[in-house]
This record gives structure tokens, sequence and C-alpha cells, in this order.
């Protein structure tokens, strides 16, 4: 996006279709990234679009079902990036894996079609999903497509761990541009989805890790040259020194292992309790994320889930830490693998007078 337009305070402005647009993360990436956005939010959930208007305002929020949008449509918004997270559901190896089958990747396979019958593709695509995406037909579908239309296109496996955030998510991400890849930014390997048994997510293209970011606080100084090549270089000579760092989490002395990237989200939670080989000492701390007004004992973690015997299976974190787990739906009804809990500085609840276990002595305190 080299020639994109610089607003009054430098950034670069784009106008971005942003689908399946949430509360709008891939928004805040983008302009973490350094781009001035203008977006064009389409969102079926009333819900999420009231977070969005929260959060980026009113203007420009479509509040419809994707498949019900026309190709004119999307071409009337004239938007150069296309930015999408598609539902998971369909993908998710914890899940059936319908795949295109599922009625939830209809939305995903109708944008699909779009694309190749739109007179203007987009400059650019941006596509976030779950591990195991990249070895579905949806996607074999979406690369077809992107090649047909002549993009040239990279996908990654990521965690926020790699970018200097607290948390373990591995995602899929993909990235797609009409104009050719710098040459310092690895070629793609062949797409071989029939020789591909599902583990070896390299013969699909996924980089594991593709170190061209630095850590977040970095993302603005990159942001204005972010093509030279001199910049990836410096940008991934710091993540490999951050990979090289081997402090104990400066706050409580113990953290999840560094993310293996060859395993799913749920092996990498499951194998991080208890672990004392930990890399995070110079990442942001879990407190930078909280709000400090915010002591409500609404959030503490009820007796009965205190009682569990499992419950000493938490993944405990205090402010200073610099190491969470991923969060799920499951969050509050399970204990394992569902997210970390926060152990407040000071107890704010006394546990009742029947309250009994090993864990008694946290209640109040964890939330
Ligand atoms: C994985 S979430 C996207 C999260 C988003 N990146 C964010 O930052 O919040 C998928 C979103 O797609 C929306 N969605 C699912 N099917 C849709 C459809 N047919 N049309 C429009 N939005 C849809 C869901 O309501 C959900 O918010």
């Amino acid at each position: 996006m080299s020639d994109a337009e610089p607003s009054s305070e430098g950034c670069r402005h784009v106008r971005v279709l942003e689908l399946f647009a949430g509360i709008g993360g891939m928004r805040l990436a983008l302009s973490y990234a350094g781009l001035d956005v203008e977006a064009v939010a389409v969102e079926v959930n009333q819900q999420a679009l009231r977070v969005y208007a929260h959060n980026f305002g009113h203007e420009c929020l479509v509040n419809r079902d994707l498949c019900g949008l026309s190709a004119k449509w999307f071409e009337k918004q004239a938007c150069r990036i296309w930015t999408m997270s598609p539902p998971c559901q369909p993908y998710t190896r914890q899940g059936n894996v319908r795949d295109a089958e599922d009625p939830r990747a209809k939305p995903l396979l109708h944008i699909i079609s779009v694309l190749r019958e739109v007179a203007n593709p987009p400059e650019a695509i941006v596509l976030e999903n779950v591990r195991n995406f990249e070895n579905s037909e949806s996607f074999a579908r979406l690369v077809e497509v992107l090649e047909l239309r002549g993009y040239h296109w990279r996908s990654f496996l990521l965690s926020p761990r790699q970018f200097g955030f607290p948390n373990a998510r591995q995602r899929f991400y993909m990235v797609a541009k009409l104009r050719p890849w710098s040459s310092r930014i690895p070629a793609m390997p062949a797409v071989l989805r029939q020789s591909c048994d599902g583990e070896d997510v390299d013969k699909v293209g996924v980089f594991r890790p593709w170190q061209c970011l630095g850590p977040c606080s970095k993302a603005h100084a990159f942001s204005s040259t972010a093509a030279e090549p001199d910049t990836w270089q410096a940008a991934s000579d710091l993540v490999a020194r951050a990979e090289e760092a081997r402090d104990l989490c400066p706050s409580c002395e113990r953290s999840a292992p560094v993310p293996d990237l060859g395993r799913t989200g749920s092996e990498e939670m499951a194998s991080s309790v208890g672990s004392r080989d930990c890399r995070f000492g110079r990442l942001t701390a879990v407190s930078d994320f909280l709000d400090s007004q915010d002591n409500g004992a609404c959030w503490l973690v009820p007796e009965a889930i205190m009682q569990k015997e499992s419950a000493r299976c938490f993944d405990v974190l205090q402010g200073g830490c610099c190491h969470s787990l991923c969060f799920t739906k499951a969050y509050g009804r399970y204990i394992d693998g569902t997210g970390s809990v926060y152990a407040l500085p000071e107890r704010i609840a006394e546990p009742g007078p029947d309250m009994a276990g090993t864990m008694k002595d946290f209640f109040g305190i964890l939330r």
C-alpha cells in the first residue's frame, strides 16, 4: 500500500471493507500497523456491532448477512483492502470439521464467488482463522480464486506472544496482495494439499513463525517504512533477540513454555501448567491491559467452582505476569484449557461458612 494517501498526521489513509467485523479487531490491527483506517464494517450480530460502534463510532456499519450482498455492492464500497475473520467452527479441530459443508462456511464461500466476479478486486486481502483452516476445502477454493485474479499471497501461524503481548492464541493468517512481495520475504512453497497429512503444515505454505514484525511497542515506528527491506531485517532481528531472552516471569517466577507452533492451542495450554521454562520476561505485563478502576466482586470465581478438585489446575496470573492462556467460549464453565484467572492484590470477599477444599484460601482473590 505504498501509494496510499498520507493523512494530516502522516498516516496513510485507506478505505477498508471489514467483513465479519465483530467488535473491530482487524480494524484496530490495521491502525496499529500505521494506517489511517476508514472502515465499512459488515457484521450480522447486533450486539457485536454495538460494541464496534462504542469502539469506533457509528459511521459505515452494515448490519447485514454477507450472503445477501451482491458483487455490485462490494464494488460500490470502493475499498482497497478487504479484511475477514470468517467463523472458525467449520475448521476447528475441536469440532466436526465439516468445512465447506458447514452452513457457517457459506458467507466465506460467497465472498470467494464475489472475488471471482468483481471487475476491480481489492489491492490487498487479510484473512484470519483457526489453525487447520489451511487444510480446508474452503481455503483451497480461496487460493484458486486468488491465483486466478493474480494475487501473491503468504500465510502464517502466529501467536500474540511473538509480538510482545502476554497471551497465547495461535491463529492462521493470510495476506494476499496484487503487487508482488519484496524479495526479502520468503517465497511461498507450492500448495500441496493432496500430500498434506494435516501435520506437516509447511507443505501448505504456513511459515512458523514468520518474524517480520517487531514487538508491539515498535509497531508505529516500523509502519512508515514497513516495505523497506532493512526495516524488515531490523524487525526480524528484534524478534530474534526477544526469542533469545530466557528470563523467568518477573512476577510469578514461572510461566508457560515458549509456544510450540506445531501444536494446537489446547495442547499448548495443557503443557503450560506447571512449567518453569519461561522466556517472557521482556513482554508487556498483564496489568497493562487491566482496567484499574474495575474491582467488581461480580467477576470473582464462584465458590462452586473453587470447591472443585480441578480448581487446583487454574493457571493463576498476577498483574506483573507476562503470559496468559487463550480465553475460550467455555470460560467460567470448565477449568482445564479455558484461559487464565487473575489473582487480585488483595482479598475482596470472604468464603461462605460451608466452603471447604484446598482452594478456600484463594476464594475472594481469583477472578
Ligand atoms: C470470528 S468472529 C470475528 C471477530 C472479529 N475479527 C473481531 O475482532 O471481533 C466472526 C464474526 O462473523 C460474524 N458473522 C458470521 N456469519 C456472518 C454473516 N453471514 N454475515 C455477517 N457476519 C457474520 C459473527 O457474528 C462474528 O461476529
